[in-house]
């Protein structure tokens, strides 16, 4: 993989140079509520803005159906971009068409321009390699060189992200190699013990990386929605909690497998529980019960892990020499089920391990905890993009780059 230091090197002065970025940032409206991603982006932009290049950013914003879709312009991170280079950022109204062209095409040296939504158009996301690679074509007439640094999106095999590179010379960005530099010491010679901390939704999300973990954690704790069940699979009622039936064979299968490679399995012991979901726009106090794991009342909702699971797993993680983690323990946006998060986050800082937070919601949700995110080892811009490169997946932005 060619590093951006060397396509510097190479000259880039005067040279239109895309930069396919990952802003995909949460909005509420307009409002960027988490700029985490647009503030990874800004080393790679101004190094080659500096380096006198013309600055094609790219991304993506959500998931619009390949059309436009006011709710998901990217205009708000333009300005975020702005302001943090603190330079004028060129908005472009579209993709690939006149306000493209035309504002590309009055870039002087140094300059920075932002491309409307990728998933504007259907090519990007397209199954079809020819639909994607004609709008790969036509990305291709706005640059002369290619740097990939978008790291939440090199598991999609989209247009700018891998058939892009192929029509262009291209490098890594600084963002791509950090995180990859990163995810390598979770996968090779990882120092031990190895504690992994998974939660969010759905066990079906965590499948293939729990296969992996299996080979390679020594400890792996369990929360969030999925962690109910787990807690079924070992044979305890849940409630009204999130429950996924068809995944518990699965869940049984892996629950068997740890105990053979003596991998510890760790579930929660108590949890908060209520009969109603929180509402996260007023924020209304929820009043939670604090209830057994194996005992949550039939008409009860496990929300967030308990003060005791807290208490437990903020202690497995404190002789880890390495350890990562991805997904809430609960619905962290409302404050009465927040505890379990901030639990584990404060866990990973206490704890003398290297700590990797991957992304999506966990690095979120450290950052609306108020923790100071330069306190963990690294905070992951990519949440399905990390769990892919632990899985040992080929990831078609990184295949892409190397080539
Ligand atoms: C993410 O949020 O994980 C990345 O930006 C990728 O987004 P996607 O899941 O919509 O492809």
């Amino acid at each position: 993989m060619k590093t951006i230091d060397e396509l510097i090197d190479e000259g880039v002065a005067g040279k239109r140079v895309f930069v396919r970025a990952d802003l995909n940032v949460p909005l509420d409206g307009s409002v960027i509520t988490d700029d985490g991603r647009i503030r990874a982006a800004v080393p790679t932009v101004r190094k080659l803005a500096e380096a006198g290049a013309r600055v094609v950013v790219a991304s993506h914003l959500g998931r619009p159906k390949g059309a436009p879709d006011p709710q998901f312009s990217l205009r708000p991170a333009a300005e975020r971009l702005g302001e943090l280079l603190g330079a004028q950022v060129a908005f472009a109204t579209d993709t690939v068409g006149d306000s493209a062209k035309a504002t590309v095409a009055a870039m002087a040296d140094g300059e920075v321009t932002l491309l409307e939504n990728l998933r504007f158009n259907a090519g990007e996301t397209s199954k079809d390699d020819a639909e994607r690679g004609a709008f790969a074509d036509e990305l291709a007439t706005l640059a002369d060189l290619y740097v990939g640094d978008g790291f939440g999106a090199v598991h999609r095999k989209h247009a700018s992200v891998y058939d892009l590179p192929a029509r262009l010379p291209h490098a890594a960005g600084g963002l791509i190699a950090t995180e990859v530099g990163v995810l390598k010491k979770l996968t090779e010679n990882v120092e031990r013990p190895y504690a992994v901390v998974l939660g969010g939704a759905k066990v079906s999300d965590k499948l293939a990386v729990i296969e992996h973990l299996l080979e390679r954690a020594d400890r792996i704790l369990i929360g969030g929605g999925m962690a109910y069940t787990f807690l079924k699979a070992r044979g305890h009622e849940v409630g009204k909690s999130l429950l996924q039936e068809d995944q518990i064979p699965a869940v049984q299968g892996y629950l068997k497998r740890a105990e053979e490679r003596g991998v510890e399995f760790v579930l929660p012991v108590d949890v908060l529980a209520s009969a109603d979901f929180p509402d996260l726009k007023t924020k209304a106090p929820a009043h939670p019960a604090t209830v057994a794991a194996d005992a949550i009342p039939a008409d009860l909702e496990g929300l967030d892990i308990g003060p005791e699971t807290r208490k437990l797993y903020a202690a497995k993680l404190q002789d880890a020499a390495t350890v990562f983690w991805n997904g809430p323990m609960g619905v962290f946006e409302h404050p009465d089920y927040a505890e379990g998060t901030r639990a584990v986050a404060q866990g990973l800082l206490d704890s003398p391990a290297f700590t990797v937070v991957g992304g999506g919601d966990s690095a979120a949700a450290v950052r609306l905890l108020g923790f100071d995110e330069n306190a963990f080892g690294h905070i992951s811009t990519g949440g399905g993009a990390s769990l892919e490169y632990l899985e040992g997946k080929t990831l078609p932005g990184l295949a892409a780059l190397e080539n």
